[in-house]
């Protein structure tokens, strides 16, 4: 598997300024947010506000509105029909987070001397996750800051790596070299921060290939990565294989364990097959890991975790010179939200071990279920061995018509490129009764109708097959601008 690059690249520019092709493009790319309008922007014909209203509304009026928006959008991630999304999402659970979110909702950790009750649950945040990663046998402190995303802490990671390499190394020109299935967030953090990335491809069981991250490690690079698991097809890397190199080099080695890091810990007690992963695991220098996913916490709230507090110290941010006084911030925003902050603390608190170890062994088990369930269905097959992040493709038929039949049976599921696939990250709405059994009595259906109509197109299934194999990966850029504006048109 490689990401698509390189062999076509060079012919985009002359091809597009082809007199009349960017018209063409631009008519094909309308065409395309045609078919997505529907989905995107269901309430156009409801009032809504494009300007401020002169007078404010009455809060009965917003309160009623907003709640028939809530309770026409929960049905599908409640009953279980979204891949990700909502990770724990009981009723009660939820109505508990929002109790504590309101008892925080002015407080923002930018004031600890307002709320150090917020700085304390922060630092009882990263002490506990540290805990369940392996901070006991590290040797060494294990540090870390909350963030906002499982993005922001793969950011932070990567500019801590940079500047610690800057200064202690002389590296100008950093190199990251990570796995072609390690999250888009480390290609964001290569635009901030000026990384160069160094791509190595993962063998046939979806792990990344070790020998071609040390045949890639040169003098300017600063940081291995690893997944555990990987988003698309929720494989872990060769952790300990990968972190032995990072050693054995004296540079970083940087685990996302952002979809991995509350599930595997207790998977491991459970007895499932998981390679060792964390802390424990000489030379993985930090991780990334999400209580906004199995966590449970509600979203907007990640972890990044650094072995010692030296690294920690290079994703800080200090302005000692400024009008405005004195001014530190540990992560990229600067107001931050402290209800949030709270509720991941109290979602945390109340899981405790054995409540995480519960809801591991209820995901992993319908993980089970699923795996074998798609496995049974002759045209798809599942790619690699996953535990509850499961991918999957065909080789007789076109996997994102199935998409699309699914997204009819009310599924929203992953689209996956480089191969074509599909995923669901299976979490706590899927271990509801009979939710499993509907997800393949309705896959097994949708295969069953595109291997019947093979003469139909679909409608965003031929989309998804040229965006994923188009070589002019700058059309396909363009097109995901535009969708983004249409996110923001009104
Ligand atoms: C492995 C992995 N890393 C990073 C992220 C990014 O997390 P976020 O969406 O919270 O920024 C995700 C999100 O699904 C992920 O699965």
């Amino acid at each position: 598997m490689k990401r698509i690059r390189g062999a076509f690249s060079h012919l985009e520019r002359p091809l597009r300024a082809v007199p009349g092709v960017e018209r063409r493009l631009e008519a094909e790319y309308a065409a395309v947010l045609r078919e997505l309008e529907p989905m995107l922007k269901p309430y156009r014909d409801l009032p809504g506000f494009s300007r401020l209203p002169s007078e404010g509304q009455p809060p009965d009026q917003v309160l009623q509105q907003l709640r028939a928006l809530a309770e026409r959008e929960e049905a599908r991630w409640r009953d279980g029909y979204a891949s990700g999304a909502v990770y724990h999402g009981g009723p009660e659970h939820i109505e508990f987070l929002n109790r504590v979110y309101a008892l925080f909702s002015q407080a923002n950790p930018l004031h600890p001397d307002l709320w150090p009750s917020v700085a304390r649950f922060e630092a009882e945040i990263v002490a506990m996750t540290a805990g369940m990663l392996g901070a006991d046998a590290a040797g060494e402190e294990i540090t870390g800051t909350v963030t906002s995303c499982g993005t922001e802490s793969i950011l932070l990671a990567m500019k801590a790596y940079r500047d610690w390499a800057r200064e202690t190394r002389g590296i100008t020109q950093p190199e990251v070299v990570l796995p072609v299935t390690a999250h888009a967030a480390f290609e964001k953090a290569a635009q901030l921060f000026g990384l160069r990335l160094v791509y190595v491809p993962v063998d046939s069981g979806y792990r990344a290939d070790v020998s071609a991250m040390a045949r890639s490690i040169t003098r300017r690079t600063v940081v291995l990565v690893a997944s555990a698991p990987s988003f698309p097809h929720g494989i872990i890397d060769p952790i300990p294989e990968i972190a032995q190199l990072a050693r054995a080099h004296g540079i970083g080695c940087h685990v996302d364990a952002c979809l991995g890091g509350f599930i595997l810990p207790w998977a491991e007690r459970l007895g499932y097959p998981v390679p060792p992963f964390d802390f424990r695991v000489p030379g993985v220098t930090s991780i990334s890991v999400d209580p906004h996913k199995y966590g449970y916490a509600p979203k907007g709230v990640s972890v990044i975790l650094y072995r010692g507090a030296r690294l920690r110290r290079y994703q800080y941010f200090a302005a000692t010179d400024w009008p405005g006084g004195l001014y530190a911030t540990p992560t990229l925003l600067g107001s931050r939200p402290g209800g949030l902050i709270a509720a991941a603390w109290a979602a945390m608190v109340t899981m405790g071990e054995q409540g995480y170890l519960q809801a591991a062994r209820a995901i992993l088990e319908t993980g089970a279920r699923i795996k074998e369930g798609i496995r049974g269905i002759p045209e798809l097959e599942v790619l690699g061995d996953p535990l509850w992040v499961i991918a999957f493709t065909s080789k007789t038929i076109d996997i994102y018509r199935v998409l699309e039949q699914m997204g009819r049976r009310g599924w929203s599921l992953n689209a996956l490129q480089h191969p074509p696939a599909l995923h669901l990250a299976v979490t706590l709405r899927h271990a509801q009764p009979g939710v499993a059994d509907r997800f393949l009595r309705d896959l097994g259906e949708s295969v069953a109708w595109v291997r019947a109509h093979p003469e139909e197109r679909g409608e965003l299934a031929p989309v998804y097959g040229l965006a994923a194999t188009l070589p002019f990966r700058g059309v396909v850029r363009d097109l995901l601008y535009r969708y983004l504006d249409l996110l923001y048109t009104v």
